[in-house]
């Protein structure tokens, strides 16, 4: 039998992010193209006799209600096999930034449980639909992706290599639900650029300069709202010529440069603004 299984869970940003309406079910329909960087945390996950979740450092997350638990629940119900593992979260990726820290340890579980149960006729996609809306992405293994729907479905497209990110992060936190339910009808503009960035994905013609005007996101004018922060590190950083842009629900900017040297020299650049500002690789 298996004993541990240990993955990374990278984080992810939105470099286009669309609302295109909303469902029923209170949930909003989503077109947006995912890409992963090059910061993750790391889930190991080991049979056990029950469920125990340690996240090191502790994030505050709700004991027993965190999405890893969850995740673990869901493949049981799944399975039909108790809901019992250890699972040790080395956090990296902050948490309710727009980076989908939680969601991606979530889908790092899902795929765990998969092989220590052995259990490769589960459709993993489906699971994690249930965790939550951006888990199936990670669950996929896509390092970019046009994703859709609610979150659940995920066309993957081809990695652009040599992609380089400038990650700003923020004390703030934002919860995902507060910002949806912030958003107007005239938000809503970013869904011809998601289309352009997919097209450009497929047909291997992506560039720092075509991802940049077309870094557009719905979720940024309710954030902005929810915190007027996120909009003062945008015009700082816009005076000296780096366009940012929302990853998610945010707080977290990004900005996509030329090549790994204009990277290490935006994040200086913006470093010396006091933002907190980190090079990245994308699809890492
Ligand atoms: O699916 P998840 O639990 O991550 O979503 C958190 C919250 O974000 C939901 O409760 C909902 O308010 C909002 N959301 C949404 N439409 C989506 C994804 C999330 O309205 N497609």
């Amino acid at each position: 039998m298996t004993r541990a299984v240990t993955l990374l869970a990278p984080a992810k940003i939105n470099l286009a992010l669309a609302v295109t309406g909303k469902r029923a079910d209170g949930y909003h329909e989503l077109r947006s193209v995912f890409a992963t960087i090059d910061l993750a945390d790391r889930v190991r996950v080991a049979p056990d006799r029950r469920l125990e979740v340690r996240i090191a450092p502790d994030v505050g997350a709700p004991r027993g209600d965190d999405l890893a638990s969850r995740a673990v629940r869901a493949m049981a119900a799944a399975t039909g096999h108790d809901a019992t593992a250890f699972v040790h979260i080395r956090k990296r990726v902050p948490v309710a930034a727009g980076l989908g820290g939680g969601s991606s340890d979530a889908g790092a579980v899902i795929r765990a449980l998969a092989t220590i149960w052995r259990r490769d006729d589960v459709d993993l996609v489906a699971v994690a639909a249930r965790v939550g809306s951006d888990v199936p992405f990670f669950v996929s293994g896509a390092r970019v992706a046009l994703v859709s729907g609610r979150g659940e479905r995920v066309d993957q497209l081809p990695d652009p290599t040599g992609m380089h990110v400038v990650i700003v992060r923020s004390r703030a936190r934002l919860s995902t639900a507060d910002v949806f339910a912030e958003l107007r009808s005239d938000d809503r503009g970013a869904a011809a650029s998601v289309d352009v960035l997919r097209d450009a994905f497929a047909r291997r013609s992506v560039t720092p300069q075509l991802l940049r005007d077309n870094a557009r996101n719905d979720l940024l004018a309710p954030a902005v709202r929810l915190c007027p922060e996120i909009a003062e590190a945008r015009s700082h950083a816009a005076q000296r010529g780096v366009p940012l842009s929302l990853s998610g629900s945010g707080p977290t900017l990004f900005t996509v440069a030329d090549d790994r040297r204009d990277a290490l020299r935006i994040a200086r650049t913006l470093r010396r603004m006091g933002l907190t500002a980190h090079a990245h690789t994308m699809a890492g």
